[in-house]
């Protein structure tokens, strides 16, 4: 992968700059720091491999050189901007959505383009076979009360030494070569990923983009366990039954109860698994 590459196999599709970094801290990081001194709308970083590349709940996330995608895309919207919806994409009440997007981005491709069974575990990682495939952190840059970026970073484990070992993380992981017994070029696996994040950020208020995310729930209609950020001693189980309107995870409780999760202060365990290492893994 290198600048002239990536520039090439992604022109069309509407992207504001690209940066390339053979390596980086983050490109989350990266990205930040560029959104806030000005890139345009839907400016991407993309790096090769990530020294200190961060999930979810503040876990770190391995980008080994020459395996992986890790990428960010700074959504900034206009204040006058709309989608094809009729809503501005970039909007507090978008926040769910626009981390659901980057998933549904990655599950839609390999769906589409590999024939791969993947599906969301909610709010936004992709499984295949049950195990974690791809991660996205998406972060908010403020400015008191107004937003003024979105950056959406995605990690997919594409060559074998991309997926962690199952002694350092919590959850079971796999790489896209593990799936498909055969190379995958990364930079065309960018380019099916964003042309589709850039078709649906558009349209994330369409009852068609809640549909597909429903539709691509994993463990519907399962018993797991859900933990909250703020107690993980004291999981809950339900069963999952399904999205709210805006995006919260709704799960009929034992007591017969219905209750709702929020992406901030959840991770979710199927019951029936047996997951090694510690809660802070990935
Ligand atoms: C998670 O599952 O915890 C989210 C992982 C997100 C990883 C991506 S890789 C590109 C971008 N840069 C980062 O430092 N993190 C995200």
């Amino acid at each position: 992968m290198n600048e002239n590459t990536l520039k090439d196999a992604l022109a069309g599709l509407g992207l504001g700059e690209v940066r390339f970094f053979q390596e980086t801290t983050s490109t989350n990081d990266q990205a930040l720091r560029w959104a806030q001194s000005g890139a345009p709308d839907l400016a991407l970083v993309c790096a090769d491999a990530q020294t200190a590349g961060r999930g979810r709940q503040g876990r770190t996330w391995l980008t080994p050189p020459g395996s992986a995608l890790a990428f960010s895309l700074i959504l900034r919207g206009s204040p006058n901007g709309q989608g094809v919806d009729g809503n501005p994409p970039l909007s507090q009440a978008n926040l769910g959505r626009l981390s659901a997007l980057g998933a549904l981005s990655v599950c839609l491709a390999l769906r589409e383009e590999y024939g791969l069974p993947a599906l969301i575990k909610w709010p936004n990682d992709v499984l295949v076979g049950g195990r974690k495939l791809c991660g996205v952190l998406a972060e908010a840059a403020w400015e008191g009360d107004i937003l003024h970026a979105v950056i959406l970073g995605i990690g997919v484990n594409v060559g074998r030494d991309s997926a962690p070992p199952a002694e350092k993380v919590s959850f079971p992981a796999t790489s896209l070569e593990q799936e498909l017994n055969r190379p995958i070029q990364r930079v065309p696996l960018l380019r099916l990923i964003l042309a589709r994040l850039l078709h649906w950020k558009d349209r994330m208020r369409l009852p068609a983009f809640s549909q597909q995310w429903e539709t691509l729930l994993a463990f519907k209609g399962e018993w797991v366990q859900a933990y909250s950020s703020s107690d993980l001693a004291a999981p809950r189980s339900g069963m999952i039954l399904g999205l709210n309107p805006d995006g919260t995870l709704r799960l009929l409780g034992s007591d017969g109860k219905i209750f709702t999760m929020s992406a901030g202060e959840l991770h979710l365990r199927p019951l029936a698994a047996h997951f090694i290492g510690d809660q802070n893994g990935r």
